[in-house]
């Protein structure tokens, strides 16, 4: 079983997921614990489920390199093999990248290297594109730049808004981040030969 360790920043509802999927066997791994840049409501999918939270507060006047070392401690106490961004909308600082990449990914809702950054589905819309899309990737010192895992394209419809958009995305992050987990579980995946 691989100990996982998940960051999220909001609602959470990938997070819901993946522990769904830890629980009904589609994915050899166990949420060992789930941290927060604030106390959100995601975390209540933890809370629920008897899984350990901690909050590191991100404080806007804070050193970003002291908050990403205090960060990388507290994961680091549950012995994670692998640790998860799932909607953590802070960039981690490269202190934080060297002591858990490249078993360190990222799930972002477009298709990378296409609407990087905080706001990608409505640059996305904004855009007039006709398809993004969603990718898992392993995080490096840039803004969503590090090596793609795993991508696919998501049709943009007539009508849709950034909320109905993301929801149609988010379905495919899901898949598409049980089908990484497994692959790295199973020692199928590029990361274990980079490691
Ligand atoms: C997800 O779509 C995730 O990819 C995105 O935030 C959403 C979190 O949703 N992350 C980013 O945009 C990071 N740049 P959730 O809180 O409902 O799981």
């Amino acid at each position: 079983m691989l100990r996982v360790v998940v960051l999220i920043s909001g609602q959470g509802t990938n997070l819901r997921a993946f522990l769904d999927s830890c629980s009904n066997g589609s994915v050899p791994a166990t949420v060992v614990a789930v941290g927060a840049d604030a106390d959100v409501s995601g975390l209540t999918h933890a809370r629920n489920d008897n899984i350990p939270t901690f909050i590191e507060p991100f404080d806007s006047g804070a050193d970003r390199d002291t908050w990403g070392a205090r960060l990388a401690d507290r994961v680091a106490s549950y012995d994670p093999d692998l640790v998860i961004l799932s909607g953590f909308m802070r960039i981690v600082p490269p202190g934080f990248v060297r002591r858990f990449a490249p078993m360190l990914l990222n799930t972002h809702p477009s298709f990378l290297p296409d609407f990087p950054g905080a706001h990608a589905v409505r640059d996305a819309v904004e855009a007039g594109v006709t398809e993004t899309g969603a990718s898992v990737i392993v995080v490096d010192d840039g803004v969503d730049t590090g090596p793609i895992l795993a991508q696919r394209h998501v049709p943009i419809l007539d009508g849709d808004t950034e909320s109905t958009l993301h929801d149609r995305i988010k379905i495919v992050e899901r898949e598409l981040l049980v089908e990484v987990v497994r692959d790295i579980a199973n020692r199928e995946s590029a990361v274990i030969e980079e490691k």
